[in-house]
């Protein structure tokens, strides 16, 4: 596996691939890698030639200093990890000027609203954030196809309206969400729990497809006040929020229409750690 430390061995490494002919395949990431990474370069390798990864933890997408410098970063085990899988060609590591080569700050995007709501609303310029990294990093690579988790089911359509805006010729694919053996949606985060609390944290994913059941026959608003019951009684644990949305605008609904899809997203702060996740509703 190539380790590609700057811009510049990255961009001689993406000519000599394209002169080939290669189909490349990107998953972009902020380390700490884990099980649902593998699943994102898993589903690359099997549709393209070449499988780039990169590690950039980006400074503006996060909204406090924080909650950055308490980002988990270990490179040589994120390295490690991708050589013992076997299933990335290169590693792509900007340093902060080769994404931001003048000042570390966001441009502005206009995602047609898919920016306000949900965590547009508690993480404000969140969004503008990660279409900066994202937007540099596909003009760097130049990937056919990029993977993203569909547990940042948000993030994910917002990628997919920046590139269609700005016409990149790249196919954003979402992948499902990697969970562990409870259910426990798979994120960097889960490492700051303890595993009793992981344990607790299941309840995420058995609440998600009780509301799935429900929503075969009971009210939007009725399913809420469910979701509500079962996270008033939970200790060590606080519902953030609850909602069913439109999957294409986002918009939060109480009202269904049987051609819309929709998709329930739910956010619970366990012992201070953010937990998010969604579920398809059939
Ligand atoms: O999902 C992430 O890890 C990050 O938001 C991304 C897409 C790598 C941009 O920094």
């Amino acid at each position: 596996m190539e380790v590609l430390k700057n811009k510049k061995t990255l961009q001689d490494f993406i000519e000599r691939q394209k002169e080939m002919g290669k189909r490349i395949g990107f998953a972009p990431t902020m380390g700490a890698l884990h099980n649902g990474h593998l699943s994102l370069y898993e589903t690359a390798r099997k549709e393209n030639d070449l499988v780039i990864s990169s590690i950039f933890v980006n400074p503006t997408q996060f909204n406090n200093a924080e909650d950055l410098e308490k980002y988990p970063r270990d490179t040589d085990h994120d390295i490690t990890i991708l050589k013992t899988s076997g299933l990335v060609d290169a590693v792509y590591l900007p340093q902060v000027e080769d994404i931001y080569p003048e000042k570390t700050e966001s441009q502005s995007y206009d995602y047609d609203g898919l920016e306000n709501e949900m965590e547009g609303k508690s993480r404000p310029g969140h969004f503008d954030g990660v279409g900066t990294v994202v937007e540099e990093l596909f003009r760097q690579v130049k990937p056919d196809n990029a993977y993203f988790g569909e547990k940042d089911y948000q993030q994910l359509a917002i990628i997919k309206k920046m590139v269609e805006k700005k016409q990149l010729p790249i196919k954003v694919k979402g992948v499902s969400i990697y969970r562990a053996e409870n259910g426990l949606a798979l994120s960097s985060r889960n490492q700051r729990l303890s595993e009793t609390r992981k344990e607790d944290a299941r309840i995420i994913f058995e609440t998600l497809t009780k509301v799935n059941e429900w929503f075969k026959n009971t009210s939007i608003v009725n399913i809420k006040k469910n979701v509500n019951e079962i996270f008033d009684n939970q200790t060590n644990m606080e519902l953030e929020y609850f909602l069913i949305a439109d999957e294409n605008t986002l918009k939060e609904t109480d009202q269904r229409e049987e051609k819309n899809p929709y998709r329930a997203f739910i956010v619970v702060n366990v012992d201070g750690v953010r937990l998010i996740d969604n579920m398809h509703l059939n």
